[in-house]
């Protein structure tokens, strides 16, 4: 059996996109490794939201590519993902030893090209579509990672624009999966033991809005998910401030399955900040959305993105997105420096760009705050008792632990001799570190 290994980088979108195209490969007979020294094809599944993502994986290629040359002269090289759609064929300028390049809207074209790269060809199919491959879903297994959730994407691409993000670029128009090829993957990870589905999308909320035949939106699909039978949890990742209705609010607390747990990225704490980033929403607007949920949702927690060091951004603005976090009191926020991306809007403001040391002396700073918040969150939870999803089991330190999430997203860290990954218990939390909760059963 020929086999294939592919690293994966980037966001969720990406690792669901992984496991499907391994479903494809092994229907074409592949066997998956997980030692890239063993594979006959090699893939790397790229991301490019920054600058950093985009050289490791042109590194990555550079490392098989001298395999190839000076070891293995058979291996197939393959990059994919949000790199390779925003190259297409200058890939092979750059890395001639590259057999394909496969964007990021045609993934089930996987087979030909396989054809045609046994056969000695190069290709390149990086076409755009304004379509799902719902239809070629149905036809392939997926691959999962055999962890207790798994990824579901809901919506493909993205039409926001914000004036850094490389994403609407790489990823297309955004457009709808259908409810009825959602509702049996949910079914099929179910059946095969997941035990927490996340609905996936750039912007969730946003899901359905590109039907024309019915009016079905995120609120509906969560319905019809929660009713599927059986013990599980469902989450939903990300949401888009402003698109984040009262009737999804309202859904959240009445269904049993759906998590407290939102993921609105804010981005930056300034409101003119946030106005050349084209973001549709101020500081006040994104204060009384998360208020709004804090007062409905109980327990819920609400985690976000910010950006140091947007061009243009003056220390003031950057000292807003301090206090934003900490009025907010976000429970956990994904940070980065700003980093220029090829097209964007933002890329050309280059008179206003903010000088490498200043940008990342304000990410430590945001770091910091971070932080902080993180733990005065944890601390929130201490003496309560909640019910844990168990994740994984392992040795630390010489000592047995197993580690889950609470429904609110909390990792909880709890001594225990078994394993038993996959089942849902409750906890006492005894005290808590900045990342984590401990727990007893
Ligand atoms: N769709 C999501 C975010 C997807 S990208 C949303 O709208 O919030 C994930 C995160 O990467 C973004 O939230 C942003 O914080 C960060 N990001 C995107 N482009 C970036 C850039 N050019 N430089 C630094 N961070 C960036
Ligand atoms: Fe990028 Fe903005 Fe779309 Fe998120 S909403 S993917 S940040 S363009
Ligand atoms: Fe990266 Fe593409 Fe995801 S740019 S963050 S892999 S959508």
């Amino acid at each position: 059996m020929p086999k294939v290994y592919i690293e994966t980088m980037g966001c969720q979108m990406n690792k669901s996109d992984t496991e499907r195209m391994l479903g494809i490969l092994e229907n074409l007979g592949y066997e998956e490794t997980k030692d890239a020294k063993k594979a006959d094809l090699l893939m790397v599944n790229t991301c490019s939201i920054r600058q950093l993502s985009e050289d490791k994986a042109f590194s990555q290629l550079g490392l098989w590519g001298k395999w190839k040359k000076e070891l293995r002269p058979n291996i197939k090289i393959g990059i994919c993902g949000c790199v390779a759609q925003q190259k297409a064929k200058e890939v092979f300028k750059r890395a001639s030893y590259v057999d394909f390049v496969l964007g990021t809207h045609k993934i089930y074209s996987l087979p030909e090209i396989v054809k045609q790269i046994n056969l000695g060809q190069r290709v390149c199919e990086c076409s755009e579509t304004n379509q799902t491959e719902d239809e070629k879903a149905k036809e392939y297994k997926i691959d999962r990672v055999k962890t207790v959730n798994a990824w579901i994407p809901i919506t493909e691409g993205c039409n926001n624009f914000c004036t850094y993000c490389i994403v609407p670029y790489t990823r297309g128009q955004e457009r709808s999966r259908l409810p009825e090829i959602i509702i049996k993957e949910a079914k099929d990870a179910l059946n095969d033991g997941f035990k927490e589905i996340t609905l996936l999308g750039q912007n969730v909320d946003s899901y359905g809005k590109d039907f024309k035949d019915k009016n079905y939106r995120l609120a509906d699909l969560l319905k019809e998910v929660n009713s599927i039978e059986g013990k599980f949890r469902i989450r939903f990742v990300t949401s888009y401030p402003t698109d984040i209705t009262e009737e999804l609010i309202e859904t959240v607390v009445k269904l049993d399955k759906v998590c407290e747990y939102f993921h609105i990225p804010m981005q930056s704490g300034s409101s003119p900040v946030l106005k050349a980033m084209n973001r549709r929403y101020d500081r006040e607007t994104y204060f009384k959305i998360a208020q709004n949920i804090r007062n409905k949702v109980p327990d819920v927690t609400i985690t976000s993105d910010f950006i140091a060091g947007f061009p243009g951004e003056t220390e003031e603005q950057f000292q807003e997105t301090l206090t934003a976090m900490e009025e907010l009191c976000l429970d956990y926020s994904n940070t980065a420096a700003y980093s220029p991306r090829e097209k964007t809007v933002a890329a050309k403001w280059v008179d206003k760009f903010i000088d490498e040391d200043t940008k990342f002396e304000r990410l430590a700073r945001l770091n910091e705050q971070n932080r902080k918040c993180c733990l005065e969150s944890n601390k929130k939870f201490v003496g309560r008792s909640m019910e844990v999803l168990i994740e994984n089991f392992e040795n630390h330190k010489g000592k047995n632990i197993i580690t889950g999430r609470t429904r609110n997203n909390k990792i909880v860290h709890i001594p225990y001799d078994k394993d038993i990954t996959g089942e849902f218990i409750m906890a006492k939390i005894t005290g808590c570190k900045t990342w984590y909760l401990n727990g007893e059963i």
